[in-house]
């Protein structure tokens, strides 16, 4: 018996409810795919996907990570993400000098204050969309780092939401996400002016003045920077949080678990992040021929490395599809690996532990979700819920 071919196209909106059993088929079947209509190919095997991200020379991030954004020019728009080394090595180090893990640690108390601001609503109410909830602290949190005020993050959070909805089948970027790129630009570029005329102790000053062998970033770098980590850190973390909600709903035996403290609240941040983490894709440049299961892949393919396909292998992840806490997470790929390793897992992971600490706290075990009225996010490389309405109830102890 002959199988049909599988095919993937990462764009296609009939993929955002469950991408899985089309994973499972490339990593068995096509570990080395080709899609000839859409001009890609893709690895999707733990040890593929983890190879090609340590070798930078034959994999190159100088067209960017997205299928849509991908050219020359992606760095300007994306900042670093979209660069190799020896020019990523020191822009990356810029940034972090900003971007350092005490600037983020400090945030712990402030991020639970947000969290408690937030939930308040949904614990009054007793019902609600979990995703209203989950968005507003991240925007709020890096928000808060660069240095953008309360009033002006409800248009930023409008314009990253825009910027990550794509829908277009062939890949292609639509006038919206253009637009939206463009105001975010002219946006940061009114901020950054602000900060050179009056530093504040915030990462848009810090980057400003950041300085290493003597070399600064342009204003460009700056807002291309500030772009990425706004877009980045937005949208990701909420979807992590909406999937690790409905994970538990779904699985109430260890549900139990954790709101006994049986089982860490990290335990279940890492699982939700292997089984169903939000980055669905990364994308490179291949810089010379390379032979792959017997096929040669010609200099300038676009390879996407299919992260949440890897992230399930069962080479790996024994019983890969399994919802399992208590399992070995150390090997996840959900934020990458070698010099583009995601340089905000630091602040998601403490965000995702701080929220879901404090639903713990505050919300009693038996909460409910309403799959009926759920939706998903229409982008081909952040997938997690659009929408996630929920039933809580307040534990005795917070009335
Ligand atoms: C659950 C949340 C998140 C996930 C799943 C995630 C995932 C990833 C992945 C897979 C990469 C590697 C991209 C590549 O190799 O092409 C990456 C890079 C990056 N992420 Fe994240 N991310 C998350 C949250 C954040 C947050 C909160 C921030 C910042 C505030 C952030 C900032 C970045 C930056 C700046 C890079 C580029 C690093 C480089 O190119 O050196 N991310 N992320």
């Amino acid at each position: 018996m002959t199988l049909a071919m599988v095919t993937y196209n990462p764009n296609d909106p009939a993929l955002y409810a469950n991408p899985y059993p089309t994973y499972a088929r490339l990593r068995d079947e096509q570990p080395l795919y080709h899609n000839p209509d859409l001009g890609i190919v893709a690895l999707s095997r733990h040890v593929d996907v983890s190879a090609a991200w340590s070798d930078p020379g034959l994999y190159s991030s100088d067209h960017g990570p997205v299928i849509e954004e991908f050219g020359p020019d992606a760095a300007e728009v994306m900042g670093f993400v979209a660069m190799d080394p020896p020019q990523h090595t020191l822009m990356r180090r810029l940034v972090a000098s900003g971007f350092t893990p005490g600037r983020v640690s400090r945030l712990e108390p402030r991020i639970r204050e947000l969290t408690r601001k937030h939930l308040r609503p949904l614990l009054e109410q007793g019902s609600g969309d979990f995703i209203s909830f989950a968005t507003a602290i991240p925007v709020d949190v890096i928000s808060e780092l660069i240095g953008v005020p309360e009033a002006d993050r409800p248009m930023l959070l409008g314009l990253s939401q825009q910027i990550m909805t794509r829908g277009d089948i062939n890949g292609r970027l639509t006038p919206a996400v253009t637009q939206a790129n463009m105001e975010l630009g002219a946006y940061y570029g009114g901020l950054i002016a602000e900060r050179r005329r009056e530093p504040r102790d915030d990462l848009a000053s810090a980057l400003l003045q950041a300085e290493i062998e003597g070399r600064r970033l342009s204003d460009r770098e700056v807002i291309a920077t500030l772009m990425l980590l706004g877009v980045a850190g937005n949208e990701t973390t909420a979807r992590l949080l909406g999937t690790a909600w409905r994970c538990a709903w779904q699985h109430p035996e260890q549900r139990v678990r954790v709101w006994s403290g049986e089982i860490k609240v990290d335990r279940w941040v890492e699982e939700t992040l292997r089984l169903e983490g939000p980055s669905q894709y990364t994308a490179r440049r291949v810089t010379r021929p390379v032979e792959l299961y017997g096929t040669v892949v010609p200099a300038n393919a676009l390879m996407l490395l299919v992260i949440a396909a890897a992230n399930r292998d069962e080479r790996v992840f024994p019983d890969a599809d399994l919802f399992d806490m208590s399992r070995d997470t150390s090997q996840t790929l959900a934020f990458g690996r070698g010099p583009h390793f995601c340089l905000g897992a630091p602040l998601a992971r403490l965000e995702a532990r701080i929220v879901l600490q404090e639903l713990v706290r505050a919300v009693q075990v038996d909460y409910d979700v309403d799959m009926t009225g759920a939706s998903w996010t229409t982008s081909p490389n952040v997938r997690g819920h659009a929408k996630l309405p929920t039933t809580i109830k307040p534990r005795t102890s917070m009335t």
